[in-house]
């Protein structure tokens, strides 16, 4: 009997692990069912701007519907650098970060029917139980029983235990719950990098694109040339767009936004701080964009005094770029937030917001609701994901990997890990 049936048994019913047989199929001795976990590598958090490579214990199953992943590439996130900065709450040393990952599953638990080992699956941010009544309406983001000590955000993979402190898949194995629910199976012709950002950034991109309910024609500037941004704005020409502004300070990025998603840029730091505001209505004849999307979030530059109050933890984190956009945007216009900022408070300008009435949405992405579909768009060409890939690097050269994003050297768009146990 395996350690994971094992385990499984004795959850559901006393003891009756002792029989024999193992009803998962895949039985290791007895002696492994209690040897102690086998090592592996993973990333792991240890002070601010901090990252080691560590041994851990290889993850196992602890539920009937769990399955344990060999991970083959595993990405890092803008959203993984506020936790790299130790902006976000209980982030615990020790704890493994990651939540963009895509692997072959090795061991799977009694009670999964949708999966067998050796299916190579990308998995959603998001962990979502499938039945509760967020996930039943498709808001897989705000499961309530994947992270059932919050009522804001459900469970995320390598997120601090404000999300459920699971282990993330930084590391040579995951462990994934709800494996029936959130892993995608990747088609036999297709690589895992043609869907790994199927895992976030790209149902990220799309749904703050949607949610900016873009009509024909319309102007959308996009906060933000990083990963998210880049999605976005390619998600929003496909929506119909009739006019793409990126705003960004980092040349390369403006620079490669304009040859990968052909958009207009606007940098708010040359020449001295730009009147963003300012620009973006002259660029619109004075009115504004349509619609404005901060897909940068709470370590926004351009403003002192927002980033003072976002470091000393007095608001969450820098609104430089709600604040941007709230006034930027026309009257009557759409104010999307798809950037990352915590629970607390925020200097912004609602009553700007409220009189030029606005219509303002925000959220962390359900990224399970948009996969089959952008699947399709990935297949067709019409949205090319790999193509940021900036950096591939092994897992031991992870918190290299860190530094060189979260400074935003060597013309980093986006790393990838992949582990050595690929
Ligand atoms: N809501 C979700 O589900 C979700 C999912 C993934 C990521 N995110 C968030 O999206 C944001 C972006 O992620 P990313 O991976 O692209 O990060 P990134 O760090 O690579 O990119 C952020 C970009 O914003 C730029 N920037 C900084 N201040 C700016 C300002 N004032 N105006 C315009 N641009 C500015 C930076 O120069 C950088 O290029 C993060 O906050 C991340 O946490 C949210
Ligand atoms: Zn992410
Ligand atoms: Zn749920």
């Amino acid at each position: 009997m395996c350690r994971a049936c094992c385990l499984a048994t004795l959850d559901r019913a006393r003891l009756r692990c002792l029989r024999s047989i193992c009803p998962c199929k895949q039985a290791r001795s007895w002696g492994a069912a209690f040897a102690p976990a086998q090592p592996m590598k993973a990333l792991t958090y240890r002070a601010p701007s901090t990252m080691k490579v560590a041994t851990k214990p290889d993850p196992r199953i602890e539920h009937p519907n769990d399955i344990v992943l060999r991970v083959t590439r595993s990405a890092i996130c803008g959203s993984d650098l506020h936790l790299y900065h130790g902006l976000v709450p209980d982030t615990r040393v020790g704890s493994t970060f990651g939540h963009e990952f895509a692997g072959v599953v090795e061991e799977v638990g009694p009670e999964v029917t949708s999966l067998q080992r050796g299916d190579r699956v990308v998995v959603p941010f998001n962990i979502a139980c499938g039945t509760c009544f967020f996930c039943q309406r498709e808001l897989t983001g705000l499961c309530d029983n994947s992270n059932p000590s919050s009522d804001m955000v459900g469970g995320v993979y390598g997120y601090s235990h404000t999300t459920g402190g699971f282990d993330g898949g930084q590391a040579e194995y995951v462990r994934v719950p709800y494996a029936d629910v959130g892993p995608m199976k990747i088609p036999g012709d297709m690589h895992e990098e043609d869907v790994l950002f199927l895992s976030d950034i790209l149902p990220t991109g799309y749904q703050a694109a949607e949610m900016g309910g873009i009509s024909e024609g319309d102007t959308v500037c996009v906060f933000g040339a990083g990963p998210v941004g880049l999605m976005t704005m390619q998600s929003a020409w496909l929506m119909g767009a009739g006019r793409v502004i990126a705003v960004d300070h980092l040349d390369y990025r403006l620079e490669f936004a304009r040859r990968f998603a052909n958009v207009e840029t606007l940098d708010f730091d040359q020449e001295g701080r730009v009147d963003v505001v300012g620009r973006l209505k002259t660029l619109t004849d004075g009115r504004g964009p349509d619609i404005c999307i901060d897909a940068v979030g709470c370590e926004a530059s351009g403003s002192f005094m927002q980033k003072a109050l976002g470091l000393a933890m007095l608001q969450a984190g820098a609104a430089t770029v709600i604040d941007w956009s709230i006034n930027a945007v026309r009257k009557g216009g759409t104010v999307v937030l798809i950037g990352v900022y915590g629970p607390p408070w925020n200097l912004v300008p609602m009553g700007t917001a409220m009189n030029k009435g606005l219509t303002i949405r925000a959220g962390q992405c359900n990224v399970k609701r948009y996969m089959p579909h952008l699947l399709e768009h990935i297949r067709n060409g019409r949205i090319t994901p790999k193509a940021i890939i900036s950096h591939r690097v092994a897992l031991e050269d992870g918190p290299d990997a860190y530094r060189i994003f979260a400074r935003k050297q060597d013309e980093c768009i986006k790393c990838v890990l992949v582990p050595q146990a690929a």
